[in-house]
């Protein structure tokens, strides 16, 4: 079937595959997205990024390249509030790509009456009105995307925030690797090439109707439940995420009963990874393989680690859109998910869900 783009397109309904296409092109848009009015803060003391679901996952990202080379803790805020740490020596950076979401706007509330320094990147909504209000910087996402689908709306504007408090996260030859890896990438991915030479499509099919469990390394731990949610969210497919080494002290015994048939393991690798945790990944390898209905392994593509976490990021976007295509799935809509947003909406007065 997945070679069948005219089958793909009876099932993709609303056309993510395009927007998946489209990707590298929305990165290098979201790279020339400016902060307006400008940010004008001293370099802070521990920056405090607040999302949600797929708002969250561009934090993540940044928090994983940020853990290696800044001095600077990046926190990454699921949740109402904040956390204690965020006072006024702290940035808030609030990001939610409709502007809605309760959990974010409870935490700009937090800020603003803490006087905590805050800026917002979303593409409208309440949170935009309340940026627009206190004249607060923002990053305007232009609107339309689902917000998993808007990942590099959500990465490359809180990138250039943290250049504009002096957090380098990622110099521009970075960023310039990071936008072609995913460029290239996208040629590789797309329907129109078969599933011999298409690792989004084989990914798909060796997962086949088992459940998936995507472990990274230390810093691919939420590359790993990203890969984790867009299978729930595309596909509609339970998976589990981890890491190595942690999963190596307690999720790794459930590899030896029966029910490891029913689980496929995806083992998010890149090259230079640290030699113990190499290491690590080869003996999973053997004591999974024997029992486990799968086991499969995905690359980083690319040096620095933006591009390496971004390319991995991609391609699980396209793993789990061909598990939706294989189940028949239309990846785009929701509805459990809004019809939870609606009614939490109605309740807390704080006007309708995306
Ligand atoms: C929907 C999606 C969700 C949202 C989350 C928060 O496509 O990915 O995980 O990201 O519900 O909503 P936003 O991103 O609008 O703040």
């Amino acid at each position: 079937m997945l070679d069948d783009v005219r089958a793909i397109e009876r099932v993709d309904r609303h056309n993510t595959g395009r927007v998946l296409a489209e990707f590298p092109e929305q990165c290098r848009r979201a790279r020339a997205l400016r902060i307006s009015p400008a940010l004008a803060v001293a370099r802070p003391r521990v920056i405090v990024m607040v999302g949600m679901g797929g708002s969250a996952a561009g934090a993540d990202l940044l928090a994983a390249c940020a853990a290696e080379t800044v001095d600077v803790p990046v926190l990454v805020h699921r949740g109402y509030g904040l956390p204690a740490t965020a006072r006024r020596e702290a940035l808030v950076i609030a990001s939610s790509y409709s502007g809605e979401t309760a959990e974010v706007l409870s935490a700009v509330d937090v800020a603003l009456a803490r006087r905590v320094p805050v800026i917002a990147i979303t593409s409208g909504g309440t949170l935009g009105a309340l940026a627009a209000g206190h004249r607060l910087p923002r990053v305007a996402l232009p609107p339309g995307l689902m917000p998993r689908m808007a990942l590099g709306y959500l990465v490359f504007p809180a990138l250039r925030v943290l250049e504009a408090c002096d957090v380098v996260v990622a110099a521009e030859d970075d960023v310039d690797e990071a936008l072609k890896v995913v460029a290239d990438q996208a040629a590789d991915l797309v329907p129109e090439v078969s599933a011999d030479k298409n690792e989004g499509k084989r990914l798909a099919l060796a997962i086949e109707r088992r459940l998936p469990a995507v472990y990274g390394g230390s810093l691919t731990a939420t590359t790993a439940y990203r890969w984790k949610t867009d299978l729930e969210e595309n596909a509609k497919l339970l998976a589990v995420a981890g890491s190595v080494p942690e999963m190596n002290h307690n999720e790794i015994e459930i590899w030896r009963g029966p029910a490891a048939r029913e689980l496929h393991a995806v083992l998010l690798r890149e090259d230079g990874e640290p030699p113990e945790i190499a290491r690590r990944f080869t003996l999973m390898r053997e004591l999974l393989g024997p029992a486990a209905g799968g086991v499969s392994e995905a690359w980083a593509r690319g040096h620095g680690r933006l591009a390496r976490l971004l390319s991995l990021l991609y391609l699980g976007q396209w793993v789990s859109y061909y598990a939706a295509m294989l189940r028949g799935t239309d990846p785009w809509p929701v509805p459990m998910l809004t019809e939870l947003k609606q009614r939490l909406g109605a309740a807390d007065g704080r006007g309708p869900a995306p």
